[in-house]
């Protein structure tokens, strides 16, 4: 029966190896997975302290006031795209810091990210049929 163990050890040694190839691939994935659009990045980094993940406002600073809320289609700013990205850029004095160094394409990406979570929004709270 010795060839057995020696005939199951290079079925052994592929399983390791592909156990080890999963694990790399997995360890991979986790590097890839997290990554964020430029958009999210920069909203996560400059605009979620205030406006919160999901751009609701509702955050301990500004307990969901109705100007900080960018679900609401109320729009202090005018709410066309030229008027949030002046918004964006120029801040709001005493409330909201400016964005002088964001290029114009991270400008673009940063609404489009606020777009996005703002469909989401609306998927979530449109009311189904059934
Ligand atoms: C320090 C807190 C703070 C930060 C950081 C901040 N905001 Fe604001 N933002 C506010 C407040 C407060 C308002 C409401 C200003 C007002 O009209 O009184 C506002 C207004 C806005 C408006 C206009 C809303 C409307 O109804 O017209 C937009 C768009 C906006 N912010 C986007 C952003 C984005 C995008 C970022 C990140 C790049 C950001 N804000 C960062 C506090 C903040």
């Amino acid at each position: 029966m010795r060839w057995l163990a020696t005939s199951r050890s290079p079925g052994a040694t592929t399983a390791l190896a592909l156990v080890l190839g999963l694990a790399t691939s997995l360890g991979a994935c986790d590097d890839l997975l997290p990554r964020r659009s430029e958009g999210e990045r920069i909203y996560r980094q400059r605009c979620a302290e205030c406006h919160g993940l999901d751009a609701s406002g509702n955050t301990p600073r500004f307990m969901g006031d109705v100007r900080a809320d960018l679900l609401d289609d109320t729009w202090y700013s005018g709410g066309d795209e030229g008027s949030i990205v002046a918004v964006i850029h120029d801040g709001v004095p005493g409330r909201m810091p400016e964005n002088t160094d964001l290029t114009a394409e991270q400008l673009q990406a940063v609404v489009r990210y606020v777009q996005a979570l703002r469909h989401e929004h609306e998927a979530a709270t449109t009311e189904q049929p059934f």
